[in-house]
């Protein structure tokens, strides 16, 4: 097992990410030292079904049978989910000693994150990512959040969890889109800070990788994220990076939500690499070279959706504009200038996006 502190207060708060195979049942362990007065679970319904004997091994037996269990579709980060999460932990008296345990996607991290850092003002919480995408992203950094008015993440705050658990054997029940989706971020995070990384990626389908190097990608993957939360955890600058792909990565996504095609986070991220790494390309930022190194290793590495919506872009140019990232009604993109090497604060002439929203069929073409 290797541990990752992550240390986010310059007057020493910090957390351990471990990670390894079989890491669930250390939850037995780390709370036996934390000794909470209470001890209660936030479960993703099909988590609970699938590895319920692992899940008998690593948590005390009344928590286990007490979880609350969750659907972990987009549709739980709701306020309606909040306040029965809210209710849940009320009816268990938990105090401010006692610890939630957060099992599931990045759904079920993110909204029990949520409840846990604004109930009482804030109850310990851990984290246990049981997607890739969650792993190597969304668990490590302490953002919460749920969904409101049709924005992702709209709500939410930065609280960083007690410790996560990354248990990489989880992987291996892991649907094939979800596990596709969640290697986008990988790709993300060598595309803004580890040209070497991302020269891998490029090598192969992302399926292809045996079990040692997948372990060192995802691991390699943590660490980049850890590095960068590091430097800034309320995202006052740095941080901004990891949106590379993110502003129009969103407005996909939220487009496609009504639509039969509805994508993965990490489909809607690639498709936003590819229009952002277009746009830093036409705005004289991105060589051409690198650009044609971007396309290759998203298409090479397996993580462009099976099916790319047909997108309206008036509705596209909408929604970049109602970015939650934007400052004075100026929309802000986070952009790489190379492989491994990004930008943030990034304004550009708004007949750019224009022209890659006019453009789309050639940039989305494979490569
Ligand atoms: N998922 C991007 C971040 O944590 O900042």
């Amino acid at each position: 097992m290797t541990r990752i502190t992550v240390e986010t207060d310059p007057r020493g708060a910090r957390y351990d990410v471990s990670i390894g195979h079989g890491t669930l049942t250390e939850l037995i362990t780390e709370l036996s030292r934390i000794r909470p007065t209470k001890t209660v679970a936030v479960i993703d319904r099909r988590i609970a079904e699938v590895h319920a004997v692992t899940l008998n091994r690593s948590l005390p037996r009344e928590t286990l049978d007490e979880a609350f269990l969750i659907d972990g579709s987009e549709s739980s980060k709701s306020t309606e989910m909040l306040i029965a999460l809210w209710e849940y932990f009320a009816r268990q008296r938990l105090d401010r000693r006692s610890v939630i345990i957060n099992i599931g996607g990045g759904v079920v991290t993110d909204l029990g994150g949520l409840a846990a850092s604004t109930y009482m003002r804030g109850v310990p919480f851990i984290q246990v990512p049981t997607t890739l995408l969650a792993q190597v992203d969304a668990s490590i950094g302490g953002k919460t959040g749920i969904n409101f008015g049709g924005v992702k993440n709209l709500i939410g705050t930065v609280t960083q969890p007690s410790a996560v658990v990354v248990d990489l054997m989880l992987l291996n029940s892991l649907p094939e889109r979800e596990f596709r989706s969640g290697f986008a971020e990988i790709v993300k995070h060598g595309m803004i800070v580890d040209r070497s990384l991302a020269e891998r990626l490029a090598s192969r389908d992302c399926r292809d990788w045996n079990t040692s190097d997948l372990d060192a990608i995802v691991l390699r993957s943590i660490e980049i994220k850890k590095e960068v939360v590091q430097k800034d955890p309320f995202e006052g600058g740095h941080r901004k990076i990891l949106n590379f792909g993110h502003t129009f990565g969103h407005a996909i996504e939220s487009d496609a939500l009504k639509s039969e095609d509805a994508l993965l986070h990490g489909e809607a991220i690639a498709i936003g690499m590819l229009a952002e790494g277009q746009l830093a390309h036409e705005a004289g930022m991105l060589p051409a070279a690198e650009l044609d190194l971007l396309r290759s290793t998203i298409w090479k590495s397996g993580v462009m959706p099976p099916v790319v919506p047909t997108f309206n872009p008036a509705r596209i140019r909408e929604l970049v504009l109602k970015d939650k990232k934007n400052t004075h009604a100026r929309v802000k993109w986070s952009l790489i200038t190379a492989v491994g090497t990004a930008r943030y604060d990034v304004e550009l002439d708004s007949a750019l996006l224009d022209k890659i929203l006019d453009t789309a069929p050639v940039w989305l073409a494979r490569s």
